[in-house]
């Protein structure tokens, strides 16, 4: 009996890993791309202050933007409106990296 518990068990875990390597994926690339473009300004972490204290860190975007909306919003262009901002436009699938890292890391 506890030798079918413990393989089950092992069961779960074999696939709960596949599963995350699969969703760590993308979002380990929109990390990559935001850190090429954005981190010069922006935190792109869990933590840590923006390199420009008037860029919000990216991990308080889900405030003031839908998430889901926010990939599109990529691929169209983003210019913040700001002077200090320079206008960026992403491919279809950095755009949902990008999203995919940045639902990861909101507060
Ligand atoms: C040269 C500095 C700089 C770079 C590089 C930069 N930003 Fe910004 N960004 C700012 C500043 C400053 C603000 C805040 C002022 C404003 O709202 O215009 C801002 C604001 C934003 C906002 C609006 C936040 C809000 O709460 O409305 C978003 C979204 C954003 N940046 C995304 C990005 C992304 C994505 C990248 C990389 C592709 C990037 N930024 C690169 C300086 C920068």
């Amino acid at each position: 009996m506890k030798r079918i518990l413990f393989a089950s068990g092992l069961a779960i875990l074999v696939f709960d890993s596949t599963a995350l390597a699969q969703a760590q994926a993308p979002s380990r690339h929109g990390r990559a791309v935001l850190k090429e473009f954005c981190v010069s300004c922006h935190a792109i972490g869990k933590t840590g202050t923006s390199p420009r204290p008037s860029a919000p860190p990216f991990r308080t975007l889900g405030r003031s933007y839908d998430l889901d909306q926010f990939s599109r919003q990529l691929e169209r262009g983003i210019s913040s409106g700001h002077p200090d901002m320079p206008e960026f436009k992403f491919s279809a699938d950095d755009a949902r990296a990008v999203s995919a890292y940045l639902r990861s890391i909101q507060q």
